[in-house]
């Protein structure tokens, strides 16, 4: 359910029902007891809300808040006896299990003692996160496409919107699909992260082979792996409940540090044509995106699918989507260009925004 007020005021009052709507849905929806207390304590207290409403309209204020947070926590965990105090509820930081009483009196008197330092990432923050278990949905939708296939699984991707681009290695993770009884895996068993993705449906096929000839991106804000405290940003966006996921994003960065990939600064709406253009054109030429396009409008989309039908007149080009279906999920699309033109659109799937289920061949 979507919150019914404007979430881009940053009038106090507009402020802390955001923070009341996230402490009755949204922190307990993704299982995070520590975010639901701040959530509740924020909404009530008028010098953290004055702090909060620094954050960019554009952004969710206890996202950004709770990050900025983290991100000094990471940094120095004994800053201050405040920062020790606090460091007791994030796990990734102090190694122990969270204890059993309320954080939010440790969390305000962190984010006062330590306002100054909150400052300039409150004010610049963004949630620009990436999900590597995307790759899961990413793999089955990309790797058997008929024209993969026919090249023998060699394919350039081009990525709109892959933040640091963890979904560009896809081809070096491990995957594990488990369905009632049956389970099939793909990659080398000794390969890092292991993603697990539930099967509800029918069972994907996999790419028997999957060689990425070149690994594209175009990026409105690109996040360069290399940039260590863009990296720790990354990790103090991770909810402190979320273990795993922390895990599997660490694992990935890792891969990602040793398999480059060239992800260009610029505009899907402006920048998309020039961006196939680099692609090699002796292997199939696939775009995708992964919960990126939710964040362009509607004639944003529509210049999108021209500049693909325009770029495709070098060629043909398959563009993958994984975009919200409205209902809590994903729709995973694909859509042919050839000769200039539109030439084909089919639904592959329903699957989890965050990649933990895939539902292959399941239609609106
Ligand atoms: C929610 S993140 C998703 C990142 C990644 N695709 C994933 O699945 O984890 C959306 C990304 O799209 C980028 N983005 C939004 N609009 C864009 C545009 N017009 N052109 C290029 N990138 C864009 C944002 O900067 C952000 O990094």
């Amino acid at each position: 359910m979507a919150p019914a007020f404007d979430t881009q005021s940053r009038e106090p009052e507009d402020v802390a029902r955001l923070f009341r709507y996230y402490a009755e849905f949204e922190t307990p929806r993704l299982h995070s007891r520590v975010y639901t207390d701040y959530c509740a304590g924020v909404a009530e207290d008028e010098a953290l809300l004055e702090l909060v409403c620094r954050t960019m309209p554009s952004q969710p204020p206890p996202n950004v808040l709770f990050a900025a947070v983290k991100n000094l926590l990471l940094e120095d965990a004994e800053r201050s006896a405040e920062a020790r105090d606090l460091a007791r509820f994030y796990p990734a930081v102090s190694g122990g299990a969270i204890p059993d009483e309320s954080a939010f009196p440790a969390f305000r008197a962190f984010c006062l003692a330590h306002e100054a330092e909150l400052d300039p990432a409150l004010r610049s923050g963004r949630t620009q996160t990436c999900v590597v278990h995307r790759s899961a949905i990413m793999l089955p939708a990309i790797g058997t496409l008929p024209r993969v296939v026919a090249a023998g699984g060699r394919v350039g991707l081009l990525e709109i919107g892959p933040a640091i681009g963890l979904n560009l290695r896809l081809d070096h993770y491990r995957y594990e699909y488990d369905a009632a009884g049956t389970s099939i895996a793909w990659g080398d068993p000794a390969a890092t992260p292991v993603l697990a993705c539930e099967l509800r449906g029918e069972t994907p096929p996999l790419p028997e082979k999957f060689e990425l000839a070149a690994r594209h991106g175009l990026e409105l804000s690109p996040i360069d792996v290399a940039d260590k405290k863009a990296v720790r940003w990354l990790r103090a966006l991770i909810w402190p409940e979320h273990l795993e996921r922390g895990r599997l994003q660490d694992e990935a960065i890792a891969v990602a540090e040793r398999v480059p990939a060239e992800i260009a600064a610029g505009d899907a709406t402006t920048d998309l044509e020039a961006a196939v253009g680099r692609l090699p054109t002796e292997v199939p030429r696939v775009v995708f995106a992964t919960v990126a396009l939710y964040q362009i409008d509607e004639a944003g989309h529509r210049t999108i699918h021209d500049a693909l039908a325009r770029a495709s007149v070098s060629g043909p080009i398959d563009f993958v989507t994984m975009e919200s279906n409205g209902r809590g999920a994903t729709r995973v699309d694909h859509f042919a260009f050839e000769d200039g033109a539109a030439s084909d659109h089919r639904v592959l799937a329903e699957a989890d925004s965050h990649g933990r289920w895939l539902d292959w061949g399941k239609q609106d």
